[in-house]
């Protein structure tokens, strides 16, 4: 048995998977015999209570206790991650922080595990959805140590999908594209598929669309429909809202097996009211919604430099790619309906414990060798490469990465060095910079990210920051160079005098 897990922290629901003996990997259950946990906490006693324990709390509850409890949950965290709300974040009077909760609810799937299996989990192939930048990778790692894990890598979600895919079987070289829409998030990527090797050759994706949009959707036009039969508002509490929201969430589901479903509303301090819900009447609250993936998929592909008959295979992934009028949207685009081969649920969560298996494996060779623990490997090493007949997906960069300079006039201009679909693990080209001053410091350079091939202003991610060698003359030449590492983490490397030095990046 390989002792790295890998781990899907969704929004919604969250996975944890070990490759057993026979070299397949495998959900493993949590302590309510579920092989998804949702993604939910709740303080009580001075610890947090995650996933199904938390919403039976709520649950069991009843009056203003049950009010207090609901707006104590706490849901989504995925999407704060390196973005902490404004007002921050309170569960039952604690004030916590997204990095603290995702490290609880991975703490619980790690506590879990580790019960089950017999020994301690500690190293871990992470899931991040492709288009999470340098801020949210950092922050999901945080959230990983502190809960006492060994990240070996941060693995895209789509890409993880295609290892699972990929893994073990002869596959037809072509392009693909993976649909990754879950319950929070959604990336498309198109990988061009072989034997041996995959490579991701375009990625995008939008942060906040996923079934949470398309349950609110629903919600929304049923609380106005609640309002007309009734001739009243609808209740404005907490569980009022928690109710409505939790119907909705139940309808949509059914209504991507059935043409129509009957939902009854009750909010607490309200009229009881039966209605009923057609998929038609469902399909034209999301239409928008459906439009933008439609928009995201046709952007991804102009990356790619494909058009859509040049894809092979439609890969569906994520909770979401379940509802028709999705399915329906590609079938039409691409002239041929997507595959479902993949478990809609799982199959990120797998295709990390491929990865972490192949990791594990690595470091079993390197500790062999001289005793002692290595750092993981990045990928692209000829170690990891050596795995490639059980399959192997190369990422790429997915997010641009850049620099502010200033030109011969003075005037600030930003610089991309690290594009969408370069190399991880690769070096950009060098930045020329001067010295000048104070020579006990390199002098302070902002970093951006943006999207596409364009840096944002508000997407500052912090400055370059380096002690100087004694003696550095003022006036001295050095370079800048940057990369991403496996995980799509930003590192800076500064040559000076001939002399590589690790930058730092001091993130906001
Ligand atoms: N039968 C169904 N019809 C429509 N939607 C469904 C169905 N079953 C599950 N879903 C939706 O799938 C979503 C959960 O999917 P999944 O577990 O893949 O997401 P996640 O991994 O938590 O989120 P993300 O990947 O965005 O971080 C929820 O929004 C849920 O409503
Ligand atoms: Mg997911």
């Amino acid at each position: 048995m390989k002792r790295a897990v890998g781990i899907d922290l969704g929004t919604t629901f969250s996975s944890i998977t070990i490759v057993n003996a026979d070299n397949v990997a495998r959900p493993i259950p949590n302590a309510e015999g579920m092989f998804t946990t949702p993604s939910v906490a709740l303080w009580r006693d001075g610890s947090f209570f995650v996933g199904q324990p938390a919403l039976d709390m709520v649950q069991a509850a009843s009056g203003e206790e049950r009010e207090r409890l609901t707006g104590s949950l706490i849901r989504g965290v995925k999407r704060m991650m390196g973005r902490p709300p404004v007002g921050g974040l309170v569960s039952n009077g604690y004030r916590t922080d997204p990095v603290e909760v995702s490290a609880a609810i991975l703490a619980k799937l790690v506590h879990d595990a580790s019960t089950l299996l017999g020994f301690p989990v500690r190293d871990a192939v992470i899931t991040v959805p492709a288009h999470f930048g340098d801020r949210e990778r950092s922050a999901t790692k945080a959230a990983a140590e502190r809960a006492g894990l060994h990240v070996l890598q941060m693995m895209n979600e789509p890409s993880a999908a295609a290892l699972t895919y990929t893994h073990g079987q002869q596959v037809e070289p072509g392009a693909a594209l993976v649909f990754d829409l879950g319950g929070g998030t959604f990336d498309a990527t198109i990988l061009q598929l072989g034997t041996h090797e995959s490579r991701v050759l375009a990625t995008k994706g939008i942060e906040e669309l996923g079934g949470i949009n398309f349950t609110n959707a629903l919600a929304t036009s049923l609380r106005r429909r609640y309002e007309i039969e009734t001739k009243t508002a609808y209740p404005n509490d907490i569980a009022a809202y928690d109710q409505l929201v939790n119907v909705a969430e139940a309808a949509k589901c059914r209504l991507s097996a059935a043409q129509s479903t009957r939902v009854m509303l009750a909010p607490p301090h309200g009229s009881l009211l039966e209605l009923e819900v057609t998929r038609k009447q469902f399909e034209s609250l999301v239409g928008l919604l459906l439009l933008q993936l439609q928009v995201v998929v046709e952007q991804t592909l102009e990356r790619a430099h494909k058009t859509p008959s040049d894809i092979q295979k439609v890969l569906l992934c994520g909770g979401s790619s379940r509802i028709p009028a999705v399915q329906e949207m590609l079938a039409r685009f691409f002239g041929r309906r997507p595959e479902a081969t993949l478990d809609l649920d799982l199959s990120v969560a797998l295709g990390a414990a491929y990865q972490a298996a192949a990791y594990a494996e690595v470091q079993k060779d390197v500790q062999g060798q001289n005793g002692q623990r290595q750092e993981a490997p990045q990928q692209h090493t000829p170690a990891l490469q050596l795995l490639a007949e059980e399959g192997l997906v190369i990422d790429c960069v997915s997010y641009p990465v850049g620099i502010a300079v200033k030109n011969a006039r003075g005037e600030a201009i930003k610089l991309v060095m690290l594009r969408p679909g370069d190399a991880l693990n690769a070096w950009s080209q060098p930045v020329p910079v001067r010295i000048l001053g104070s020579t006990a410091t390199f002098p302070p350079i902002d970093v951006y990210t943006g999207d596409g091939t364009q840096l944002l202003a508000k997407e500052y991610l912090g400055q370059i920051s380096l002690a100087l060698p004694l003696g550095t003359p003022s006036g001295a030449h050095a370079t800048v160079m940057m990369r991403q590492d496996g995980s799509g983490l930003v590192q800076i490397q500064i040559n000076l005098a001939g002399r590589d030095l690790p930058g730092n990046l001091q993130r906001i």
